[in-house]
């Protein structure tokens, strides 16, 4: 199995007076993965918590496009990290591999989420303990 750490990548910006663009080309953002699915989680209550899984082989990167997040990383083999994304100039890279909690922070948040390949349940792990069996298993 692939084993990477989640990272953050800068997007590239165009602003003017009237406005900002961010960009994201997958080639120029160095991006591990070609894109399959784009989708977005919008509408969410403020202080509610989704995630709480993990996948086998997708990547995804996440850009807070509005609002805040915070986002805990876990690799089930004792390495945990933290990043809060409140700038939708700026994307994290979660590889397979990592359980996720994903905390919305703010009212109107929205989080656009590209993503490796096409919608397989059969790629999450769904249960914390299952998970760290998982790794155990591909070590
Ligand atoms: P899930 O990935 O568990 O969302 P979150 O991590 O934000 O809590 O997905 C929630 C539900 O939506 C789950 O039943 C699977 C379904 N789903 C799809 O059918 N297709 C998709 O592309 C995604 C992302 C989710």
């Amino acid at each position: 199995m692939i084993r990477e750490s989640p990272r953050i990548i800068q997007i590239s910006e165009i602003r003017d007076s009237t406005g900002s663009i961010a960009i994201v080309e997958p080639d120029q953002l160095d991006l591990p993965f070609s894109i399959k699915r784009v989708y977005y989680l919008f509408d969410l209550d403020q202080g509610t918590t989704r995630g709480f899984h993990a996948h086998k082989e997708l990547f995804q990167f996440l850009i807070a496009v509005q609002g805040e997040f915070h986002i805990k990383l876990d690799n089930g083999r004792g390495m945990v990290k933290s990043v809060i994304l409140r700038s939708p100039s700026i994307g994290l890279v979660v590889p397979p591999g990592w359980w996720r909690e994903i905390a919305v922070m703010k009212v109107n948040s929205v989080l656009l989420v590209l993503a490796s390949e096409e919608y397989c349940e059969n790629d999450y792990i769904r249960d914390y303990p299952d998970f760290v069996n998982w790794q155990r298993l591909s070590s």
